[in-house]
């Protein structure tokens, strides 16, 4: 009997729908496997490349999880019973994307995932994941599922290099070089060389066995994460959730004048405060080893 993979996805500029197909290729290229391929579509889509006005304005609902309306899923896949899906997505704002987040929260994920299934989780991000899987766990624990996996691509690039250059990115739409800054987003080298993982994952598909799966995917490098971004990340969690509130109910000029004020916050964060934050928090790490080295390994597991 063939095994059943459906492979779920949203992707903007392109990057996460050219990672999954290469982390799927040894999937497509075995005769036993069938992968179906299921992509997210909004009902409104969000612009790419994006208006200054429009990314901030995503803001309250992507932190907040506010699911938007998306297409219907074709009732060839809601009939399926699968060995394995594979959720692919990118944190926005340090949460789910709203396509990813309104899959998850949708009467078609009900029907998809309630059925026991295993999941892998494939991330492509800039480089600030960890709060966002926090949140994805906790939505499919809803469900009857048990991760079994989860792969992070991300830019490499130091953060505040990301940072400058993934703006640049997002708001020209074209992922190149801009001045001496490196190429935006996750390196090609990378993308290419994820097959390496659809390897890992196929093994395990057809011994149907997922227990050391994640084990497997950490030796061929599938997470790497600098301890200092998760704890950004959570700092950053606090912070947002005062301003995604604030921000939430206001309309016309008060919420675009709330969403100036966030936007000089993300600025001063980003290019006064982590700097900050980094020195003090090197200068702490030796007593605080042992608590790093233990978050390092849950944030690395699934
Ligand atoms: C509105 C917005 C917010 C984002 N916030 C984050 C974030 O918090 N952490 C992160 O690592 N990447 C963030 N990114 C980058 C995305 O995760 C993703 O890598 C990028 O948008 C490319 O994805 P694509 O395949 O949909 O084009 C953000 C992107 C957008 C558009």
């Amino acid at each position: 009997m063939k095994k059943k993979v459906l492979l779920i996805y949203y992707s903007q500029s392109g990057q996460l729908k050219e990672i999954t197909q290469q982390i799927t290729k040894p999937l497509h290229e075995e005769d036993q496997v069938q992968v179906d391929v299921l992509t997210i579509k909004m009902e409104t889509d969000f612009p790419f490349p994006w208006t200054s006005e429009a990314f901030f304005d995503v803001f309250p609902d992507t932190f907040l999880q506010e699911p938007h309306a998306i297409k219907p899923v074709s009732e060839t896949i809601l009939k399926q019973e699968y060995n394995l899906i594979l959720f692919a997505y990118q944190p926005w704002y340090l949460s789910p994307s709203i396509p990813a987040n309104s899959f998850l929260k949708s009467s078609y994920a009900q029907q998809l995932f309630s059925k026991g299934v295993p999941v892998v989780s494939i991330i492509g991000s800039r480089n600030m994941w960890a709060m966002a899987q926090e949140k994805v766990k906790q939505l499919l624990k809803d469900y009857d599922t048990t991760l079994v996996g989860n792969i992070v691509l991300a830019d490499r690039n130091p953060n505040l290099i990301s940072a400058y250059t993934i703006v640049k990115w997002m708001f020209t739409g074209e992922k190149r070089k801009f001045g001496i800054f490196p190429k935006p987003g996750i390196s090609q080298a990378e993308i290419n060389a994820s097959d390496k993982f659809g390897e890992v994952i196929l093994k395990h598909l057809k011994s149907n066995n997922y227990n050391k799966l994640q084990t497997d995917l950490l030796e061929k490098g599938a997470v790497e994460i600098p301890h200092f971004l998760i704890q950004i990340d959570k700092t950053a969690n606090k912070m947002f959730t005062k301003w995604a509130n604030a921000i939430k109910n206001k309309k016309g000029k008060s919420r675009k004048r709330w969403l100036k004020g966030f936007y000089y916050y993300l600025v001063i964060a980003i290019w006064i405060l982590s700097p900050i934050v980094n020195v003090i928090y090197w200068l702490i790490y030796p007593f605080r080893y042992k608590k790093i080295k233990k978050e390092t390994t849950y944030f690395r597991g699934v």
